[in-house]
């Protein structure tokens, strides 16, 4: 085992981080600190937020411990405690501690260290929560995050995927992190963003050795005033070991990773499993969720990592996906399809009964440019006509749901805009109700 070999990796990492974000980086309290730093003043470390289900009442947070220790939780308020641990006038235990599983490989690049969750649950919808990460007597630095909104205000999240890097070296990831620096800069200029929906592919491999530096990198993402960006996640075909679970884990855990993200009264995020049987089970849930939210929801979008309409591999491709879900999105009139895995930026013209469709047609985007190298899409098929097109590009979405129009921005790696585009609502929800 080469103990002191990832130290060395994650401190390079963490003076690059540095040097990426300027002075903004530097002026911060120390809350946003990435692993390294936070592990040489406690044991907590790759602080973070999942939301599945109900994110207005609840939240599962999550960390790493390099020892096992004994009493994991989280302490909490609506109002900041500046970290006393006392002064937090509630407690909530972890539901799920173990250690990560390592594989042969693993042990050349990292040590082995323990997985933590906490589910916080009856929570105040649109309220800031201000936290600390306590595995016996150490306490991490106080963070915060918002809980989704339970009235009809607009609001916006981020949606991008393929987050992992191109090599076998876990350690090849400039990319990534200068991506989850925009992400934290949009994430700090948009005050009304308040979450990041992930369409798979984090890394290589779901092994630890590669999900470390991916959650070490995800630090990077908090805001400089210590506001968790909350990730709402899809499983990739290089998310398929029991790392993944051990990273992203709830309660009732749902194997099958699909689940209704219910973001606000009048918007809903579907999330899909492309690596699981998508007919079956899962389209019957599909058919029934739809059923049910439509007609009560303004926007609703479904995110799923390997694309209906690809940019990149072959048209073929995505027949599955086309057959047992496109079928159904376009029966229950869903706004926006959000996709991954071919590592290209895109916008498929609006499409309907498999052929373009301008007034009643249903407009994919992606696919993946989260730090992942980026392929030459093929912009001769025909769902890429204009006004849709596809290029070589890392970006991350901007998604802004208003009353009148869902607005969608595509970022690049520089905070330059390289796509901005409307969709207009579907349902008739008076504004407010
Ligand atoms: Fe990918
Ligand atoms: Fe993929």
């Amino acid at each position: 085992m080469k103990s002191s070999f990832p130290r060395q990796r994650l401190q390079t990492i963490t003076l690059a981080a540095f040097a990426l974000a300027g002075t903004a980086f530097l002026a911060n309290d120390g809350l946003a600190e990435t692993s390294a730093e936070a592990e040489a003043a406690t044991s907590t470390f790759h602080h973070r937020a999942l939301w599945i289900k109900n994110p207005s009442t609840e939240t599962v947070l999550s960390w790493t411990t390099r020892e096992e220790g004994q009493n994991h939780r989280i302490h909490y308020d609506t109002e900041s405690r500046g970290g006393d641990v006392s002064a937090y006038t509630h407690e909530q235990p972890t539901f799920a501690d173990g250690p990560i599983t390592m594989k042969d490989d693993d042990w050349d690049w990292v040590e082995p260290a323990f997985y933590h969750h906490a589910h916080l649950s009856g929570l105040e919808p649109d309220t800031d929560y201000y936290v600390v990460f306590a595995s016996d007597d150490a306490v991490s630095d106080e963070f915060y995050f918002r809980t989704a909104p339970d009235e009809d205000v607009e609001f916006a999240i981020l949606f991008g995927g393929d987050s992992r890097i191109a090599g076998m070296d876990p350690y090849e990831h400039t990319d990534r992190q200068k991506m989850n620096l925009r992400i934290r800069q949009l994430f700090e200029d948009h005050e009304n963003i308040i979450a990041l929906a992930h369409g798979g592919d984090y890394c290589m491999l779901a092994d630890w050795r590669y999900i470390e530096p991916w959650l070490t990198d995800h630090e990077l993402t908090t805001a400089s005033d210590g506001r968790l960006l909350p990730i709402i996640p899809a499983r990739g075909n290089h998310d398929r070991g029991i790392g993944f679970e051990e990273k992203f884990t709830w309660p009732d855990l749902d194997r099958n990773y699909y689940y209704e993200t219910h973001l606000s009264p009048t918007v809903s995020l579907i999330t899909l499993n492309t690596e699981t049987s998508l007919g079956g089970d899962q389209r019957d849930w599909l058919g029934n969720t739809l059923s049910e939210i439509r007609p009560e929801r303004r926007w609703v979008l479904s995110q799923y990592h390997r694309p209906a309409f690809s940019s990149v591999r072959s048209m073929q491709d995505g027949a599955g996906r086309r057959n047992n879900w496109v079928t159904l999105f376009e029966e229950h009139n869903i706004d926006l399809g959000l996709e991954s895995h071919d590592h290209a930026l895109k916008r498929t013209l609006p499409i309907r009964s498999s052929a373009p469709d301008m007034e009643n047609g249903i407009i994919y985007i992606g696919d993946g440019g989260l730090g992942v190298p980026q392929r030459n899409p093929d912009t001769s098929r025909w769902w890429l006509q204009e006004p849709g097109f596809a290029k070589s590009a890392h970006h991350v979405h901007v998604l802004d749901f208003g009353h009148e129009e869902l607005h969608v921005r595509a970022y690049g790696m520089e905070g330059d805009i390289l796509d901005d585009f409307t969709v207009e609502p579907r349902v008739t929800i008076t504004a407010g109700q």
